[in-house]
């Protein structure tokens, strides 16, 4: 595994459109790895997605330190939503803001695993925010853009 560098936001890169992945070759695996490692790095992410290391592809990886760890999600698609919930957010390509968002309390979402098998599950609470600004990821939107107005604020300056 490697580390590899974050896009941040003054990157077109990250308002494009990520392309699906047709084949997991090991190349796509090591994506992923490498990913995920960049996140648990010092930046201590709890979601990443492949634009955010430049890589136009329709892959993220979430752990938010709860019992499921570490989860791969290739080609996903969100295809139920329920609720709302308003939800405190950062991204590891917008560092040092912090924003309030709308997103749904509850969603059920299918992909493919790393290993190249289908999986389908349900989440919710913060497990479903974290999936959901993944998502928005591989359609070029960022946090900030769905953010409450207002709601936007540089984290350092409070500290
Ligand atoms: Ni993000």
């Amino acid at each position: 595994m490697a580390l590899r560098n974050i896009v941040t936001e003054e990157d077109p890169i990250l308002h494009k459109k990520s392309r699906p992945i047709e084949e997991i070759t090991p190349r796509i695996v090591k994506l992923l790895n490498d990913m995920a490692e960049t996140m648990y790095y010092d930046n201590r992410g709890i979601g990443i997605a492949a634009v955010q290391v430049g890589v136009l592809r329709r892959a993220f990886v979430v752990d938010i330190g709860d019992e499921h760890g570490r989860i791969n999600f290739i080609n996903p698609e969100i295809t139920s939503r329920e609720g709302e919930q308003r939800c405190s957010e950062g991204c590891l390509s917008v560092p040092g803001k912090s924003g309030e968002v709308m997103r749904p309390e509850k969603i059920h979402v299918k992909a493919t695993d790393i290993d190249g098998n289908p999986f389908e599950m349900d989440a919710e609470g913060l497990l479903a925010d974290c999936i959901c600004h993944e998502y928005d990821h591989l359609d070029g939107i960022l946090f900030t853009d769905r953010a409450i107005p207002g709601t936007v604020e540089d984290v350092n300056a409070q500290k």
